[in-house]
């Protein structure tokens, strides 16, 4: 069973670039093999990585239902199951150091239940083989308790410098305890922090929701200058403060 990290928070805090950052850090490390998983329906953290896509899960699971509604059989005389393998195993995009998976929109019309079930028990082998798993959440969480049956180890709540954001977070934390997902740590990660140092509002607010904050990432002029001009975050130069700062959390993440 591999180690699994699931990144989580309101949209457009930052969890796409640090998670874009954290996998950096953890493949420069040689850390073990490294599966992303990008589960967000606006799927992006190719970007932050620099790599191409070419399918989705979502564009797999598309593909294979107008087949059958149009009566067409799977190539190779493939049973559906043994074609959906093979699909899922060219929509993998080979990085440095890690593999990503795009989930892509979830719904179409029709009815998915049998594709799902099989794409779901497929992607959980699939992750299995890999040491670490990471996962790029949309902004909800309800989507977790559907697509993972899987122990979280360490949930890594993103939120940036509001009390309106904080707030969102311990909501999320929240319902990760009702719906009763199996989650070893939930970790606050404070964004966009003005030269790096929380105010006292922030800071009474997280006291306030008994959130567990592991660190804060500074608001970064550079991560700007990079996104507005199309260059992959990964490429920030060590020593900006985006990536020292993840540098710093990921050695206090003490993974395994
Ligand atoms: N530490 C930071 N400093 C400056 N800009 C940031 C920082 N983190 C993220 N951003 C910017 O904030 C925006 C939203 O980030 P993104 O990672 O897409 O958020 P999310 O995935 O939570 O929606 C992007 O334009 C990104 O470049
Ligand atoms: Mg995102």
């Amino acid at each position: 069973m591999g180690y699994n990290i699931a990144v989580a928070g309101k949209g457009g805090t930052g969890k796409t670039s640090l998670t874009g950052l954290l996998i950096n850090n953890l493949t420069k490390n040689n850390k073990g093999t490294v599966l992303v998983v990008d589960a967000d329906a606006n799927a992006n953290i190719n970007e932050v990585l620099g790599i191409e896509v070419e399918s989705t899960i979502g564009e797999i699971r598309e593909e294979v239902s107008q087949r059958e509604k149009q009566g067409n059989a799977f190539p190779g005389g493939m049973t559906k199951a043994q074609y959906l393998q093979y699909r899922l195993n060219t929509c993998l995009a080979e990085g440095d150091g890690y593999d990503l998976m795009v989930m892509g929109r979830s719904e179409g019309e029709g009815c998915y239940c049998y594709v799902n079930g099989i794409l779901r028990e497929q992607t959980d082998k699939l992750s299995d083989a890999y040491e670490y798993l990471v996962i790029d959440n949309e902004a909800g969480m309800e989507h977790l308790s559907r697509k993972t049956t899987k122990h979280i180890d360490k949930l890594l709540l993103v939120s940036d410098c509001s009390r309106r954001s904080i707030q969102a977070v311990a909501r999320i934390r929240d319902l990760a305890r009702e719906l009763k997902l199996s989650v070893g740590e939930i970790l606050l990660i404070v964004n966009k922090v003005p030269n790096g140092v929380l105010n006292k509002g922030v800071c009474e607010e997280i006291e306030k929701h008994k959130l567990d904050l592991i660190g804060v990432v500074p608001l970064d002029n550079l991560i700007y200058e990079y996104d507005s001009s199309g260059i992959p975050l990964v490429q920030l130069p060590e020593d900006s403060e985006a990536k020292t700062a993840v540098r710093d959390i990921m050695s206090k993440l003490e993974l395994k």
